[in-house]
């Protein structure tokens, strides 16, 4: 197999925006509780956050948080997690059937993001709640003193205000499973109102309206239609998520999710511009796609429908293998080839819920095999996205008709330094790779060339073998005369760095 890009500097799709790096910390499973936080642990600081996980978010070059939910947000009253530990309730959660403790809340996840070094992005409940309990949240995190949530906080500890910028207005609220689920005109009306009356107290949000919990939901485009008819002049984000999964066999299917990723974000620009064009509107709404990665839903482990009732059980710990990387490489490359307009997305979720960083209570943090492509786009994908003209062989898809067996995309940085994002979507054969780079000046020799792949698709990284899958590097990449050659390995997640 061979394939060719082409690529410019002069030619660009545009800037990558840090927030395209972010995660997402819902109370779910373990996910909060032993997972960032944990207090009995023998790294845990003196916030009760561990160490080791810290270290972990930290490598995987995570810059934003999306908290606390996710379903959980739309049954959440978020003044149980504020105040004396002691005096905070427990409540049974309806959205994954738990009880949730507030052992931890808002300002311990404030502590969190300053550790991790991460902007946070925080969702309000419009499932049970509504305008006014939004605004007593802002009112806490955001203003400075002399009001009554103002100077709650400052009596929880909190002096200053902890100035928090991104919002979202509710989650998933156009899916029937959703607390408060409500249709897209109550939910448009609701969001509109809330938008306005934050923007009110804080000009300076920015604000995140619901958009589609898939692209397989019966109201996909109608949904942001509607919603961004109530609210184009007062939110700058319409949401994305989307998860995938492997199902009866057909890996090439499951290697060819990018492509519903790719039609499901061509379609949302395409709504929002037809609703800036019917208003004559000189603004854009971007994308914000604040939930995406592989999720087995239709495993039985992961079947939340039968009550728990119990704190922290294991929810959602899905184990990644080789392929399911390779997928989320490609999923990363989707989102990049899209940085105009897609620029916050977060991976859901960040630890032992369908996450890169699983631990134990008590014992170890390692890397899920999806750590790797995450860790490498969060390094060397900053700086300007090429456009590349590309040809490659192709191969028919059950789900998706003919795609193309390279994926890729380029993104250079403001030194120079040149990165090739690929994927070889095909299972048996490595591909050969060409890459005309003569308009960009590449420094003729060795490339740093690193690849995930494994000859067991099904490799994975676990308690007891916690490495057994990382990138591995790839001799024999070189550049020369401007054009550079390398052999991707059969189904593997490449990363070039030319400088
Ligand atoms: O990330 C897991 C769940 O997936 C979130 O709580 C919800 O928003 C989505 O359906």
């Amino acid at each position: 197999l061979a394939g060719s890009i082409h690529l410019d500097p002069n030619f660009t799709v545009g800037e990558v925006n840090p927030r395209l790096f972010g995660s997402f910390v819902e109370h779910l499973g373990r996910c909060v509780y032993t997972g960032v936080f944990e207090p009995d642990h023998p790294s845990a600081d003196e916030d009760g956050l561990r160490t080791d996980v810290l270290a972990l978010i930290r490598e995987l070059g995570v810059t934003m948080v999306r908290y606390p939910g996710g379903n959980f947000v739309s049954g959440y009253r978020w003044e149980d997690g504020v105040g004396p530990v002691e005096q905070r309730p427990r409540r049974l959660d309806g959205a994954w059937r738990t009880v949730e403790t507030n052992r931890f809340g808002l300002n311990e996840f404030m502590r969190f993001a300053a550790k991790a070094d991460v902007e946070p992005m925080q969702a309000v409940n419009l499932g049970t709640r509504g305008l006014q309990e939004a605004l007593d949240l802002l009112e806490y995190t955001n203003h400075p003193a002399g009001t009554a949530f103002s100077e709650l906080r400052r009596s929880h500890g909190v002096d200053k205000p902890h100035g928090i910028r991104l919002w979202c207005l509710g989650n998933e609220m156009d899916g029937p499973w959703q607390l408060g689920h409500k249709s897209a005109d109550e939910y448009g009306r609701l969001a509109a109102v809330t938008a306005k009356a934050m923007r009110d107290v804080d000009p300076g949000l920015e604000l995140v309206a619901c958009g589609s919990s898939n692209r397989s939901m019966p109201t996909f485009g109608a949904w942001e239609a509607t919603v961004l008819e109530h609210t184009y002049d007062l939110v700058d984000f319409i949401s994305c998520h989307a998860y995938y999964e492997e199902s009866d066999g057909d890996v090439d299917s499951f290697l060819a999710s990018a492509a519903d990723m790719e039609a499901f974000i061509d379609g949302v620009v395409a709504t929002a511009d037809h609703i800036g064009a019917k208003r004559r509107s000189g603004k854009r709404i971007n994308l914000s796609f604040d939930e995406w990665n592989v999720w087995y839903q239709s495993r039985p482990v992961n079947n939340t429908d039968t009550p728990d009732w119990s704190v922290a059980p294991r929810q959602l710990e899905d184990v990644y293998t080789v392929t399911d990387a390779v997928v989320v490489g490609s999923l990363l490359i989707t989102l990049l080839r899209h940085c105009d307009r897609v620029t916050a997305a977060c991976l859901a979720q960040l630890v032992n819920v369908i996450a890169p960083i699983m631990t134990e209570p008590g014992g170890p943090a390692w890397r899920q095999t999806i750590f790797h492509p995450f860790a490498d786009a969060a390094r060397h994908g900053r700086g300007q996205v090429l456009r590349l003209a590309l040809d490659s062989p192709v191969h028919d898809t059950a789900r998706y008709g003919e795609v193309p067996l390279l994926h890729a995309t380029a993104v250079q940085q403001e030194d120079g330094t040149l990165t090739v994002f690929a994927v070889n979507r095909d299972t048996t054969k490595p591909l050969e790779l060409t890459a005309d780079l003569r308009a960009c000046n590449p420094v003729a020799g060795q490339v740093t060339h690193t690849a995930l792949a494994d000859p067991d698709r099904h490799a994975a990284n676990t308690l007891q073998h916690q490495d057994r899958v990382t990138p591995k590097s790839v001799t024999g990449t070189v550049t020369d005369g401007g054009r550079l050659s390398a052999l991707l390995p059969p189904m593997s997640w490449n990363t070039l760095t030319i400088p």
